[in-house]
């Protein structure tokens, strides 16, 4: 019978996760084009497993492993985000190893409140452990994406950074390099990937874009996605810009509708930027993910967030988005508000609010951009 394999990486490392083809979403974020859980084995005396991967695909990972050396001569797992999709197979591996499991103080502690006393090590930021000739060195980097990440590096026949959150993406490929993939996609994911789940935490992403720069890696090993070979300083230059919160000439206007009417209005209020020769992109918010709008916000300057007075106040739909934008935290935007309404208005009191609550700038007198009815 013909089973799934590793994927040998380089020398004696190998990818040993998992690829979820199908999944369209990611604890809410789409994900058009999959997810990945990437774990790695290294093969010496005393066997190493990096990460791994989300519970339903504990079966994937250990017929990789299985495939390379017996599951059971499994002699230490580092574990470098205690998230569930990069821990989810942890306890089973170590029941079926007895491995020692390696993380941070604060993953020993996340680790322990969900799987329990699993034999652990403390790895200290700046550390280097000798597992039987197997060199690896941690390095914290926390809130990237949780106060426990750490990642790690190898120094073997390569150095490899074991980057886990860091420099990832969310696509499924059955091929593990970025020079076997389309590089424009895999590269518009690792913006999608830094503006959901990194962007909130931009000051420490930046410190450890920095870290992870002085490295040197000649691999970066992402827990999601692509691994970066030749084209480190691509997703290096990505992250330099998206953690200065560099912008572009571009005009997003978000919209709400009810009857057509601020839908209507976004054309006229997406004509005020055109003419300033911006570039205008329209997102209604009963079509486009949430996910998506936030990765367009990352280098946009302007937002224009339009949205009808729903019962005295702004739809649904709007309060989810204003709520995304709250959470993501997005910087360095002016922004602007429209609407059409019926009775006494407030729609757009609100939106202006909420979105100088949050730290951007007000850049219009909305009493011109909006309709009755
Ligand atoms: Fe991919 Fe924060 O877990």
């Amino acid at each position: 019978m013909c089973e799934i394999k590793a994927i040998k990486i380089s020398g004696n490392v190998y990818w040993v996760g998992a690829n979820d083809f199908d999944c369209r979403s990611f604890h809410g974020y789409s994900t058009p084009n999959g997810v990945t859980y990437n774990a790695y084995l290294i093969t010496g005396k005393e066997p190493v497993v990096i990460d791994s991967v989300k519970a339903a695909f504990t079966d994937e990972m250990i017929t990789r492993i299985n495939s390379v050396i017996p599951v059971n001569t499994v002699k230490h797992i580092i574990s470098n985000h205690s998230e569930f999709d990069h821990s989810g197979a942890i306890k089973q591996l170590y029941e079926l190893s007895g491995a020692k499991v390696y993380a941070s103080a604060a993953g020993v502690k996340a680790l322990n409140a969900m799987y329990g006393d699993l034999n652990y090590t403390t790895l200290n930021s700046g550390e280097t452990i000798d597992l039987a000739g197997i060199k690896l060195t941690a390095h914290a980097t926390p809130m990237v994406h949780w106060p426990d990440n750490i990642v790690t590096v190898y120094e073997g026949e390569k150095r490899i950074l074991f980057s886990n959150d860091a420099l990832g993406q969310h696509y499924a490929s059955s091929k593990k390099l970025d020079v076997e993939v389309d590089l424009n996609t895999v590269m518009d994911e690792a913006k999608k990937y830094y503006a959901n789940i990194v962007m909130p935490y931009s000051a420490q992403a930046a410190k450890a874009a920095a870290a992870v720069k002085s490295i040197n890696a000649d691999i970066i090993a992402p827990s999601h996605g692509i691994i970066w070979t030749k084209h480190i300083c691509d997703i290096l230059s990505l992250y330099d810009s998206l953690t200065k919160n560099e912008k572009t000439d571009k005009a997003i206007i978000v919209y709400d509708s009810m009857w057509g009417n601020t839908a209507k209005l976004s054309r006229t209020v997406g004509a005020i930027f055109e003419n300033k020769e911006l570039t205008v992109k329209y997102c209604d918010l009963r079509c486009t993910d949430l996910s998506d709008i936030i990765t367009e916000l990352t280098d946009a300057k302007y937002l224009a967030l339009g949205c009808p007075t729903f019962y005295g106040t702004i739809t649904p739909h709007t309060a989810a988005f204003l709520s995304y934008l709250k959470a993501l935290k997005p910087q360095n935007i002016e922004f602007m508000c429209f609407g059409s309404y019926g009775w006494g208005g407030g729609a757009i009191k609100e939106m202006t609010a909420a979105l100088s609550s949050m730290g951007f700038n007000h850049i219009a007198d909305t009493d011109d951009i909006t309709v009755i009815y």
